[in-house]
């Protein structure tokens, strides 16, 4: 084993080391830009862009607040949930006892009064908001309501949504939750990618961690890394820096709102041509068709034309879209 002094080190070295040097106060001012324009953009105490993407940021999430076994509420998957929010085969059905909650059957929207009884038998640590396929207004603030009575984190994914809330075409979580995660490709327009926001201070340390030495912001920037992931793709927060600054402009802000405006176009469209939706509408930018009764060639065709995603089982079907279909 050699051991070299800065001084003894070969001037290729030491050439080299100046330049890593330079180039990290670059990568640090790129990471620094991306995050204060996060934390201007959502009104955010803490942010972080390390993240590869979204799975990954909510896998930090879990590193952060839980202890494996411990108890998390999510939206079940066919019913528009994410499969990180609890789902059976991922790690966080695997590793954590999961309590998952669903629609109201008429409504087929968040039923917030089943949640709220399950959520104090049960008593879950974390409870999620978002999901990958729910076409309506997620209402941040019953949400706090019903974690603060179980004394659970909540939790907010807006990874399809994130940019409509920065246009003001969606409710902003971030006043609400513990923490939110997002990605950084879908609505806000960046690259492939995810980031956390979160308040800095644990608001249940004494509870649930009063042995650690780091607040709630401080355990996030650990989960992520060294504990799950290496080196930050400084490409990729780069992008995510310009893509920031696009989402902060007036013309982000009227495309946003525009885009809620089109869909509610298309989805009373399809309403007139007899078409149902699952909960009969739409708020976002998310249309769900529901095909079950149309016979497979038109499924097909529409498939074709459309994204195809986990569709929420629909357990009834939508009063508000068979009266649509009777007019
Ligand atoms: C709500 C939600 N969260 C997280 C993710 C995960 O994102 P990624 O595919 O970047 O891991 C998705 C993916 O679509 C999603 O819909």
């Amino acid at each position: 084993m050699v051991f070299l002094g800065p001084r003894r080190l070969p001037r290729s070295r030491t050439l080299l080391l100046r330049q890593r040097r330079q180039e990290h106060e670059i990568v640090d001012e790129l990471e620094t830009l991306a995050i204060e324009r996060l934390k201007a953009l959502f009104g955010s105490e803490h942010a972080n862009v390390q993240s590869y993407s979204g799975s990954p940021a909510n896998q930090a999430v879990y590193r952060a607040l839980l202890s494996p076994r411990d108890k998390v509420m999510g939206l079940r998957l066919p019913e528009g949930g994410h499969l990180t929010h609890g789902w059976s085969v991922n790690f966080s059905g695997t590793d954590y006892q999961r309590v998952p909650y669903g629609l109201h059957e008429k409504t087929q929207q968040i039923d917030y009064d089943r949640l709220r009884e399950t959520a104090r038998r049960e008593r879950p640590k974390l409870i999620w908001v978002g999901g990958t396929a729910y076409p309506r207004i997620f209402d941040f603030a019953a949400m706090a309501e019903i974690a603060s009575e179980a004394k659970s984190y909540l939790v907010a994914d807006i990874a399809h949504i994130s940019g409509l809330i920065v246009a003001g075409a969606h409710p902003n979580p971030v006043a609400h939750c513990d923490v939110v995660t997002s990605t950084s490709h879908k609505s806000i327009r960046g690259p492939r990618g995810g980031f956390i926001l979160s308040k800095n201070e644990d608001r249940y340390q004494a509870l649930y961690h009063p042995t650690s030495k780091h607040n709630l912001a401080r355990r996030i920037d650990r989960a992520v890394f060294p504990q799950l992931q290496g080196g930050p793709h400084m490409n990729t927060i780069a992008a995510l820096a310009v893509a920031l600054q696009e989402a902060a402009s007036t013309s982000f802000r009227i495309y946003g709102h525009q885009i809620v405006r089109n869909a509610k176009a298309l989805a009373e469209a399809l309403l007139d041509r007899g078409y149902d939706l699952v909960t009969g509408g739409t708020d976002n930018h998310m249309l769900i068709l529901d095909l079950r009764d149309r016979t497979t060639r038109s499924a097909k065709s529409m498939r074709m034309t459309s994204m195809p995603r986990a569709l929420p089982s629909t357990p009834g079907r939508s009063k508000v879209s068979r009266r649509r279909r009777a007019r």
